[in-house]
């Protein structure tokens, strides 16, 4: 792998504290980055290096939720060599002239390309300067080695600003050198998704109009929006975690099988779901929890959402009827994520006058917490009698010993980017044809219903599901127990 140097705009950010330094840290300790790698954090105060080296590893060892393993001290050394920090203004010309002399010193002393990835871990707002400013430099040519943009969500507020965010991205880069990164595609647990449907023979047939009633996709937290006020505020549930994260995982576990296991025969059939959705807004219940407006930094009138429900179904022949039902949010029942895939029940099953005879059979892909695969089958009873019971055959990533290993999203899309891998992040056509979704929704002006905190959003988004004869799935914590 080539050597490159990464320049991080924003290194003390939130973004940068709580992921970026961490899963560079991780993917130093797993000796995977090239030797002559560099790093640079860029952002306004002044620090002398050991500042920065008391901040680095005060990032790093400090009360992490997200970086809980002990730091090794060579690890960190071997890490800390490859750091440095330049302040200054991003909107000042002058910045980027001391980065291009800097970047072009480091090229000199190691003897290696110009590869570069730029990661924007700072305001959107800023990005057009940026931009202009890498180009008065010429830091966005790849004349000598290759250059990348690492770019955070949100893509834009709606679709007329993610285009013209793509427009501007691509008046800079081109599409190859762009990786918009939505953290759920470097998830274990979403990949398996497709280990599991195109890895196996036996359910991809099963996954079809013919056997499926209808699937349930849950993203949930139990928790409030803390001190994300001000930018949740302006945003809420639906634009937050519907308009991406839920998306992509409605993609995976519906698209068709790609041609071949490529960047863009996978991006293709994401792409092809996500145009194909049918939207209506007469489909969408939302919810705020009881309390939000006294959240800090809140407008105590706001009718922004922090749940919201919305049914949706594909318009093509594999697909055609089944309703996908979709839900998240915020201060809920349980943190938890996963897409179920309710089958039907067959007109002659055997049992059927038994206590649970009519219980369908579920698929359950659970993202997080307790990770893993499941099918929700009826068994016997041991005993005289014929009894059914529900039980769950199971494939979990925490069980025993040996259990896996788990790359954070993080680590596993910055080792991406390295490798110029763009098969787990969006293009334009993917974040675009997302908002064409969601943005009929977040307009319309659907009535913002409250809800008690604790409980599973307000009671509209039962009645919405309750009136097609079904019922949202209680999300079960009786398999792969941690
Ligand atoms: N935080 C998250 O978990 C998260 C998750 C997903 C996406 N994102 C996205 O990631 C981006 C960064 O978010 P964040 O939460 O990390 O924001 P943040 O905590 O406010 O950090 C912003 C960073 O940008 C730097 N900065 C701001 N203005 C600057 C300027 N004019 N010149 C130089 N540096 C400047 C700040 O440095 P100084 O103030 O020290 O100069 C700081 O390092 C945003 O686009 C956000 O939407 C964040």
């Amino acid at each position: 792998m080539d050597s490159f140097t990464l320049i991080i705009f924003g290194i003390t950010g939130n973004l940068a504290q709580i992921k970026l330094i961490p899963a560079l840290y991780d993917i130093e300790e797993k000796n995977l980055l090239p030797k002559e790698t560099s790093i640079i954090g860029i952002a306004r105060s002044p620090q002398s290096k050991e500042e920065f080296r008391e901040y680095i590893k005060k990032v790093l060892t400090s009360e992490n939720r997200h970086h809980q393993h002990a730091i090794k001290d060579e690890v960190f050394e071997k890490l800390f060599t490859r750091m440095h920090y330049l302040n200054g203004n991003l909107i000042d010309r002058n910045l980027y002239k001391k980065l291009s002399q800097f970047l072009s010193q480091l090229d000199s002393e190691n003897k290696k390309l110009g590869n570069r990835i730029f990661y924007l871990a700072t305001y959107p707002d800023l990005y057009d300067q940026i931009f202009q400013n890498l180009q008065s430099e010429k830091l966005n040519e790849q004349k000598n080695g290759w250059v990348r943009l690492m770019i955070e969500k949100p893509i834009g507020n709606d679709l007329k600003s993610a285009k013209d965010l793509n427009k501007l991205l691509l008046s800079y880069f081109r599409e190859d050198q762009i990786y918009r990164l939505d953290h759920y595609l470097g998830k274990e647990t979403l990949q398996n998704i497709l280990a599991f449907r195109f890895g196996n023979g036996i359910f991809e047939p099963l996954l079809n109009k013919d056997h499926v009633d209808h699937i349930q996709i849950t993203a949930t937290e139990d928790f409030g929006i803390g001190k994300r006020g001000g930018y949740y505020d302006s945003v809420g549930a639906l634009k937050d975690v519907g308009q991406n994260h839920l998306l992509q995982m409605l993609a995976f576990a519906t698209m068709d099988a790609p041609t071949d296991y490529s960047d863009a025969a996978l991006t293709k059939e994401r792409v092809k779901i996500l145009e194909n959705l049918e939207v209506d807004p007469k489909n969408l219940v939302l919810g705020q929890y009881d309390g939000y407006l006294k959240e800090e930094s809140v407008n105590p009138n706001s009718s922004t959402d922090t749940f919201f429900a919305f049914k949706t179904m594909i318009k093509n022949a594999r697909f055609k009827g089944v309703p996908i039902y979709v839900r998240g949010g915020k201060k809920l029942s349980q943190t938890v994520t996963e897409i179920s895939i309710i089958f039907k029940t067959p007109h002659n099953r055997l049992f059927k006058h038994l206590r649970s005879g009519t219980e369908p059979n579920v698929l359950i892909f659970r993202i997080q917490p307790n990770e893993g695969i499941v099918l929700k089958i009826l068994v016997k009873k041991p005993g005289h009698r014929w009894e059914l019971d529900p039980t769950y055959m199971q494939f979990c990533y925490r069980l025993g010993s040996d259990s896996h290993y788990f790359p954070d999203p993080y680590e596993r899309l910055i080792f991406d980017a390295i490798k110029g891998d763009q098969t787990f992040f969006n293009n334009v056509e993917e974040v675009e044809s997302e908002w064409k979704f969601i943005d009929p929704l977040a307009k319309s002006k659907t009535k913002v219903h409250s809800y008690n905190p604790g409980s599973w959003g307000p009671k509209e988004a039962d009645q919405f599901i309750q009136k097609n004869g079904r019922y949202w799935l209680e999300p079960s914590m009786d398999f792969c127990a941690i």
